[in-house]
This record gives structure tokens, C-alpha cells and sequence, in this order.
């Protein structure tokens, strides 16, 4: 397998890594990029409740608007970074924020999902495998770039900026959003560790078996933790990332950051949601998650913002502009 991405050849997706490949990406972060998100891709808008729907169009918008200018929308052309599955630029164009978009990611199983996530929306979408350090379009072609959950898997995140603002138009904006945190991180981590933990344990008791996974799951799902440990290779504190973005070339740099109550609940919910079998939650855990994370989004945005220091909250965002 190669990571190398030359235009117009895209690599097929390769869902089912051997343990030799595991092996060896354990000491290569972008081969265990691409095995880990591959392997996901299917899945991925299951395991993370991506929707292209009015909630995730108005949650992607808000992580945009938290430091988008008053410039004119739509852009023009816009591309996306990382896209996953379309997760932020496909909600974003919904919204209203472009007209035309091309989504890319290391991995070829993710663009193949998010231009399927496209098409089944009818929106003008093209896509291509592309490494953030090494974007395969030319000089000056986009008016946006957008970004989410992304930067904190790339080795030299400034060399990806470069990238950025050499395929962006004079003038042109770039938005990267849902970046962990270097505090947020810290805890988010140990309360999702402690969630598995009670969670796999709590569930060996007798009238509780019925909540496990079969240990196959369970054991795919730690296999994954190890990959993702590679692959989550940075946080940041939003003014170290602001000075790389500075670094890079950038004009107009802000960050924001979002979430500490919200990202306090969210973190355990996901952890538990992944060790339990999904038919044992319905629609009233649904109702309770996504109820208590809006709750504790107001909780965040209207008391806690205030007293809090922003470096304390889980999501950062960072935007800037290529001179013109
Ligand atoms: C955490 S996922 C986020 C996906 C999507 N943006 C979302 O928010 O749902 C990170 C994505 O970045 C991609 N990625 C990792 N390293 C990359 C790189 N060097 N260049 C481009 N994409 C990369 C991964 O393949 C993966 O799809």
C-alpha cells in the first residue's frame, strides 16, 4: 500500500488491513491515516451520528460562524481538507456557505463516501485523495478551504497552512474547526478511559451481560484505540496554533474555542455508545444525549464563556485569509 497520491489515479479503498500492515503502521502515521479511516469509512457516519440534516447543517454552520467574518455568502469554490465523510463541507454548502465544492482526504474510502454523501444530496461536488502537506491543485483555484476534526492528524500542520494558502485565491479564507484542545484533550481522554473501563467491566456481571459487546467487538474496538493513538498526532493551545497560522503565511488570523460542559458529556456518551450493543439505546437515549449536549452548549455559551478561560474549552477554531 501506498500513501503517495498522484491526480487523476486515485488509490482504492482498502477496508480490511492485514496485521501486517497494522504492524507497520504503527510506526507510520500516515499509513495508519489511511488503514484506520478506510476501514472506518463505511461505518463512520454511524459511529459518530453524522447526519445531513438540520441538526448537523446548523451545528457545522455554528462551528463556521464562531469566527466567520461579514463577508458576502456563498463563496464561490470550496474545498475541504480531511472531508471524512462530507461531514462539514457538504452541511456548510447546505447551509448556504458555497456553490461548489471539492472534498479530499488521505484516505480513498472517505472520498468515495463523501462524494456518494454528495450525490445523494444533489449537491456539485468532485473529490479527490489528497495529502494536506501535498495538495494536488493548482495555485489560486479556491475562494474557501475548510477543515474539521483534521489539523491534529497532519506531522507539520504549517506546511499543510502553506498548502492551504497556495491553493487559495488571493483574498481567499480558510476555516479549520473541531481541533482538540491541549487541556480539553487532557480530560477528555481520561473520562472516555473511564467510561470503557466501567462500561466493559460492569457489564461481565450477571444481569448485565446483556449490555456487552461479544468480545470480538470489543476486541476490534481496542485494536482501533492503539491505531487511533498514532493517528492523533497534536492538540493546541489557540495561541500556538494562531502563530502557526502566522508562521504559514496567514493575513487575519482569530481562533475560537467551544465546548467544555457540552465536551464533558459528549466524550462519555460516545465511549459508552461504542461498548454497548447499539439495539439496547433508542430513540430516549438519543433524546437524552442530544438534549443534554444542547443543554450544556447554552450552559457553555452563556455562563461559562464568561468566567472561564477560553484555553480551558474543548474545540478550537482558527481562520485566516491569503494576502491578497
Ligand atoms: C477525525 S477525521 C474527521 C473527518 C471529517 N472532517 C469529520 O469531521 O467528520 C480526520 C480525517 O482526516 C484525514 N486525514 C488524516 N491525515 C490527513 C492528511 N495528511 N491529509 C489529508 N487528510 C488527512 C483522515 O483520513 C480522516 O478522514
Amino acid at each position: 500500500m501506498t500513501t503517495d497520491v498522484t491526480p487523476g489515479t486515485d488509490p482504492a479503498p482498502n477496508p480490511h488491513a492485514t496485521e501486517e500492515q497494522v504492524k507497520a503502521a504503527l510506526t507510520d502515521t500516515k499509513l495508519a491515516q489511511v488503514l484506520y479511516h478506510d476501514w472506518e469509512a463505511e461505518t463512520y457516519d454511524e459511529k459518530w451520528s453524522i447526519s445531513f440534516d438540520e441538526r448537523c447543517i446548523d451545528y457545522a454552520r455554528g462551528r463556521f460562524d464562531a469566527v466567520a467574518t461579514d463577508e458576502p455568502l456563498p463563496y464561490g469554490r470550496a474545498m475541504e481538507l480531511g472531508c471524512g465523510t462530507g461531514f462539514f463541507l457538504l452541511n456548510l454548502m447546505q447551509s448556504g456557505v458555497a456553490t461548489k465544492g471539492s472534498v479530499t482526504d488521505l484516505s480513498p474510502g472517505m472520498v468515495k463516501v463523501a462524494l456518494r454523501n454528495a450525490e445523494n444530496l444533489g449537491l456539485d461536488v468532485d473529490g479527490r485523495v489528497a495529502d494536506a502537506e501535498k495538495i494536488p491543485y493548482d495555485d489560486d483555484t479556491f475562494d474557501l478551504v475548510v477543515g474539521h476534526a483534521v489539523l491534529h492528524h497532519i506531522p507539520d500542520v504549517e506546511q499543510a497552512l502553506r498548502e492551504v494558502l497556495r491553493v487559495l485565491k488571493p483574498g481567499g479564507r480558510f476555516i479549520f474547526a473541531g481541533e482538540p484542545s491541549t487541556i480539553g484533550d487532557f480530560y477528555a481522554r481520561w473520562m472516555s478511559r473511564a467510561t470503557w473501563f466501567a462500561t466493559t467491566n460492569v457489564t461481565k456481571l450477571g444481569p448485565l451481560q446483556g449490555w456487552r459487546r461479544p468480545q470480538e467487538e470489543l476486541d476490534e474496538s481496542s485494536r482501533a484505540a492503539a491505531l487511533e493513538a498514532v493517528v492523533d498526532i497534536h492538540t493546541f493551545d489557540p495561541d500556538e496554533l494562531a502563530g502557526i497560522a502566522r508562521a504559514a503565511g496567514a493575513h487575519q488570523v482569530d481562533t475560537a474555542t467551544e465546548e467544555l460542559a457540552a465536551a464533558m458529556l459528549g466524550w462519555p456518551v460516545r465511549t459508552f455508545e461504542a461498548a454497548v450493543p447499539p439495539e439496547k439505546l433508542g430513540w430516549g437515549w438519543a433524546r437524552f444525549a442530544f438534549g443534554g449536549w444542547k443543554r450544556l452548549t447554552w450552559l457553555d455559551e452563556n455562563v461559562l464563556r464568561k468566567i472561564v478561560p477560553p484555553k480551558f474549552f474543548y474545540n478550537v477554531v482558527v481562520t485566516g485569509t491569503k494576502p491578497r
